[in-house]
């Protein structure tokens, strides 16, 4: 489904400053159906602000989002939100975390389960389906986020730092099933990192975020076939590129945490 945001606002109130604070300002932007969305920006420039309210768990306080031309007035099955810290439910094993949408879509046991043992699988987490998830580390509830989601089989994903905890091989594994499964379906996704690298790897469009309020203040359109290699003179030259205009930034004490 395609995605447009239009003119969309947010402002919170600060208790730390008593007064209101504009985090984001408005942000135009448009993903097509299937179209891998990046977002780039400094940490508290809006990103899981935005994601939240595309996603319908917050609202904008001006503008709107629209998917498949429809404004969004809450959450729904067909879009899912890979939280940032990973929102799993502690009570369950990481298998029946991972069947979890199925079983709100009323998929048979058998078959739950053995989808859920694949995803796990894919994850590298085979072996710990029957763990529940205070026992795992960061990078581990990470990954059960991820099966979870793509056990979820929506047609939207925001996905919220989805490999911020993963060591760098993990990591880039795992953007290589992200792909392979996205590959096969065409998927919409928005989805937030601080690492120019990652966004390089899976994005067709990379909006970069200012802060203070967040704007988007680029738009980049990355058309080459994937996966891509870090070490294509191409991706070597944008990924300077990129790194050069955030550091050129009036506010860079702030972008650095990019
Ligand atoms: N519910 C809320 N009430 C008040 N202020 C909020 C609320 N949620 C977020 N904010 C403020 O909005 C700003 C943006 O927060 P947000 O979490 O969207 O940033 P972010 O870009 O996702 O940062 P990070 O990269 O660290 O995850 C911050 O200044 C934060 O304090
Ligand atoms: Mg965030």
């Amino acid at each position: 489904m395609n995605i447009k945001v239009e003119k969309l606002s947010k402002v919170f109130y600060s208790s730390r400053k008593k007064e209101s604070e504009r985090v984001l300002e408005n942000i135009n932007l448009e993903v097509k159906k299937g179209e891998f969305a990046v977002i780039l920006g400094p940490s508290g420039c809006g990103k899981t602000t935005l994601l939240n309210i595309m996603a319908g768990f917050e609202v904008p306080t001006q503008g709107e989002v629209l998917i498949g031309n429809r404004p969004v007035s809450g959450p729904h099955p067909d879009r899912v939100l890979m939280w940032q810290f990973f929102g799993l439910f502690p009570w369950r094993t990481v298998s029946r975390n991972v069947e979890f949408a199925m079983e709100v879509k009323g998929v048979k046991s058998a078959r739950r389960k053995e989808r859920a043992h694949k995803l796990i699988e894919t994850v590298g987490l085979k072996g710990y389906e029957n763990s529940r998830p205070g026992g795992l580390s960061g990078g581990m509830k990470q990954r059960v986020a991820l099966a979870r989601v793509l056990a979820a089989d929506p047609e939207v994903l925001f996905m919220d730092e989805p490999f911020g905890s993963l060591d760098a091989p993990t990591r880039y594994r795992l953007e290589g099933v992200l792909l392979d499964i996205l590959g096969e379906k065409k998927k919409t996704v928005f989805f937030v990192t601080h690492n120019v690298r990652e966004a390089l790897h899976l994005a067709d469009s990379i909006f970069i975020m200012s802060i203070n309020p967040g704007k988007v203040i680029k738009m980049e359109k990355i058309d080459w076939s994937k996966p891509r290699s870090a070490s294509l003179e191409k991706f070597r030259r944008k990924e300077e590129e990129l790194l050069s205009y955030i550091h050129s930034q009036k506010d860079y004490t702030a972008m650095e945490g990019i």
